[in-house]
């Protein structure tokens, strides 16, 4: 594990992106694990940019997002589906049907778990794995003393982790109590793992 400490959060978005685009580029059909948050918003923004410039395709890559929230129907505006269509797939040549995320509004959500994460599976598994850190130290939604084999499944959201989340939800919303999350077990499976913390915590801001 390599542990890097950058001046600026600025110089850790940067490092990220280009470590994505390296995978892209030596492999156009990578499979990307990857995050949603306030964290990953200029990440991004910055993939996007770097995209445009000249930057790698998306054509032939595959995405498995970490999680997302029961309940939640894609078309919610604060589901995480709508999160990654609004800030990257809606803005690069991804194939939209090579993008994955839970549906948080399946009939059976222990059944959508399953199916997720056979779906990784069926792909050959994660290349890279994208992840932020949350304010309890969960990744993806595994709460702290979540298994470290732990496979993709539901988890009941903390308190802490649903009053930090509330900053992303408008004052007459629920805040969903439960989300289907990648287990730790299927995160560490990934071929790497790329853990992006800027700052003790962020400031409370829409992500969009
Ligand atoms: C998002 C996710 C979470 C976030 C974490 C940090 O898909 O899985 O683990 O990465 O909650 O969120 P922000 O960046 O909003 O502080």
């Amino acid at each position: 594990m390599k542990v890097l400490i950058l001046e600026t959060a600025d110089t850790a978005q940067e490092r990220v992106v280009s470590l994505i685009a390296q995978t892209m580029r030596d492999k156009p059909n990578a499979v990307l694990g990857l995050a949603t948050g306030g964290t990953m918003l200029p990440v991004y923004e910055k993939l996007v940019a770097l995209h445009k410039n000249g930057g790698p395709s998306f054509r032939d890559v595959t995405t498995f997002n970490l999680d997302e929230y029961v309940g939640l129907a894609p078309e919610h505006p604060q589901s995480y589906r709508s999160y990654m269509n609004d800030v990257l797939f809606g803005k690069v040549d991804i194939n939209l049907q090579r993008t994955h995320l839970p549906r948080g509004d399946a009939r059976n959500p222990e059944d959508e778990a399953l199916r997720y994460e056979a779906a990784i599976a069926q792909c050959g598994g994660l290349d890279l794995q994208l992840l932020g850190l949350g304010h309890n130290g969960h990744i993806g939604f595994n709460e702290p003393t979540s298994s470290l084999k732990s496979r993709t499944r539901i988890k009941t959201l903390t308190r802490e982790t649903r009053d930090a989340n509330s900053r992303y939800f408008r004052a007459d919303e629920t805040i969903p109590t439960f989300a289907i999350t990648m287990g730790v077990g299927t995160i560490l499976d990934a071929r790497h793992c790329l853990l992006l913390a800027t700052g003790a915590q962020r400031p409370m801001q829409s992500p969009r």
